[in-house]
């Protein structure tokens, strides 16, 4: 164990010590300012706070939508459920058309949202912090959907499914 400025662990050994931590998975969707759609499949999501009502969202600053959520400063969350992992894996590939065959709506400011998700949530942008190679952004909750469904979720590099017992 390292605490300090030097560094000890390898990007392999961090990598597989996150993937330890279970996750839900999030598809989260915006327009550029020229009004061309993004998304990306992303776990790196959590509840921040409830008075105001804020999420956090960390995006790879690679990625070719990273602008897109800057730009905007709006953009909707979607929770996936169980019968979504299909909309995970197209959003995490970087197609030139990822919202090909899914089923859209908009949102009243002409966000794209994909309908039958576990939660939807329409965010607004509050802060953008650096995060190394992550850019952390927090939004406000402007409204939620929520759907009756069980999860998908992430674990040790793999889809796996909730027993709710039931
Ligand atoms: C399960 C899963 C979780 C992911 N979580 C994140 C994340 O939290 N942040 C992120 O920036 N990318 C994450 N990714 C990777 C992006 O979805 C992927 O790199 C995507 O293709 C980037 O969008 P682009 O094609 O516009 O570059 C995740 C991928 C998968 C499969």
């Amino acid at each position: 164990m390292h605490v300090g400025t030097k560094r000890m662990i390898s990007n392999e050994e961090f990598r597989r010590a996150m993937s330890h931590f279970a996750s839900g998975v999030t598809v989260i969707t915006t327009r550029d300012a020229a009004g061309a759609p993004h998304g990306i499949t992303v776990s790196a999501f959590c509840s921040l706070s409830v008075e105001p009502p804020l999420v956090l969202a960390c995006i790879n600053k690679m990625t070719g939508s990273h602008y897109a959520f800057i730009e905007r400063r709006a953009f909707v969350v979607h929770i996936l459920g169980e019968h979504q992992r299909h909309v995970s894996e197209q959003f995490a590939e970087p197609l030139l058309d990822k919202f090909a065959g899914m089923p859209l709506q908009e949102t009243e400011s002409g966000l794209p949202v994909i309908t039958g998700a576990l939660v939807t949530l329409e965010c607004s942008l509050v802060q953008n912090y650096d995060g190394g190679d992550h850019s952390i952004l927090v939004a406000e909750v402007k409204s939620s959907t929520v759907n009756d469904a069980k999860p998908l979720i992430y674990f040790r590099g793999d889809y796996r499914l909730i027993d709710l017992g039931d």
